[in-house]
């Protein structure tokens, strides 16, 4: 849940930017454009901080309160906690710009890079960097694909947000703005699509591996999420192809291209909560490895929460036998339990 909401904040705030440059030209938007980026930068910071939380409790918490110094272990001795850093320091830093942008208008490409910075470091924990030997490769194909989802999902819920409110089927000249700014989102949202799928299809090859790999619960899901991609992008191309033509002319189009752009966005969010739930599951196992080996090797952040678990325990801390699974903050039972004052 936590995680879903974390990829949902971070493809508004993405999208806030993208959406910035369709509505540009529009007078009637962009004030509160910059409000709803505002509050989404600042609810992705609120996350932000609640995801170590709940990462140094699935590694720590239990019966004991949880401490500063176990938050201070997740932070400086784990790999997630170099990560969090980095998507820490990225959220607070696009804050301050968003900010500085909804007094100034023109500061929104600034607002656009801080932004996909963040969108980026989201590879930074989780199953593209536990790839040890191919992080040059998952970790810019998950970060990419992290924008590209903002640039188009992010942005299209954005418009759909700030254009709520008017008449479009009785009100033409609201009806030729937001013409405009579909003709503006258009070429953004057809190469963010692009760059989605190519990324995406890198990382799929990395992860699955092979065709059998789809037979396995982490495929099924993934299969899952391909099938809304494809879902929400046929919404697309319909708004596209069929209803943006007739749209300065009918009222009628105005409303069936809202309803089917609010379908579009919703199957992006089915396809991010099943990205979540993607992000819990191991991935497949290669012909010849054990399930352990594969959680070792293959970036399901296994390492990482016995890592904490043991520093922690060095440091005294108390642990009550959860373990962080990783990035995903899935908690598993360890069969012993540490407590260094017994
Ligand atoms: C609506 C479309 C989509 C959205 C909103 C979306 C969003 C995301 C997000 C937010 C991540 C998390 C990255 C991370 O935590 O590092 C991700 C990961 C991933 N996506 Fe997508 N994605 C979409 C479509 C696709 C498509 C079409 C493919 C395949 C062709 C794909 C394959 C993957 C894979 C393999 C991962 C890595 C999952 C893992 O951590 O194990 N995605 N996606």
């Amino acid at each position: 849940m936590l995680t879903w909401a974390w990829y949902t904040a971070i493809l508004l705030v993405v999208g806030s930017t993208s959406a910035a440059y369709a509505c540009a030209n529009a007078p009637r938007w962009p004030r509160r454009l910059t409000a709803v980026a505002l509050f989404s930068s600042l609810l992705l910071l609120l996350i932000v901080g609640a995801r170590l939380w709940s990462q140094t409790y699935d590694a720590f918490g239990g019966d004991q309160p949880l401490e500063l110094a176990h938050a201070r272990v997740i932070l400086f001795e784990t790999p997630w906690g170099g990560g969090w850093l980095w998507q820490a320091g990225a959220t607070a830093l696009t804050c301050l710009v968003v900010m500085a942008w909804r007094w100034r208008w023109s500061l929104w490409p600034m607002a656009a890079l801080c932004a996909s910075a963040t969108a980026f470091t989201t590879a930074l924990t989780g199953h593209a960097v536990g790839m040890a030997d191919q992080v040059w490769i998952t970790v810019p194909a998950h970060g990419v694909h992290v924008i590209a989802a903002g640039w188009w999902i992010g942005a299209l819920a954005i418009i759909m947000l700030v254009t709520a409110g008017s008449d479009f089927e009785r009100d033409t000249p609201a009806r030729v703005a937001l013409a405009g700014v579909i003709d503006r989102f258009s070429p953004i949202a057809i190469g963010a699509v692009t760059t989605l799928l190519i990324a995406g299809s890198v990382a799929t090859w990395q992860h699955v591996g092979s065709v059998a790999g789809f037979a396995s619960p982490y495929g099924l899901a993934l299969a899952g999420k391909i099938a809304a991609f494809c879902g929400a992008g046929l919404c697309g191309l319909y708004n596209w192809r069929v209803l943006r033509p007739q749209l300065s002319s009918s009222g009628d189009a105005a409303r069936q291209l809202r309803t089917m752009a609010w379908l579009e966005v919703s199957l992006g969010v089915v396809a991010l909560i099943l990205t979540a739930l993607v992000g819990t599951l191991s991935m497949p196992e290669p012909a010849g490895e054990s399930s352990h080996t594969v959680a070792a090797s293959r970036g399901s952040g296994f390492d990482d929460g016995f890592e904490a678990f043991e520093v922690g325990a060095e440091r005294g801390l108390h642990g009550a036998g959860h373990h962080a699974l990783g990035e995903k903050t899935q908690s598993l039972q360890l069969t012993r339990v540490v407590n260094l004052d017994a």
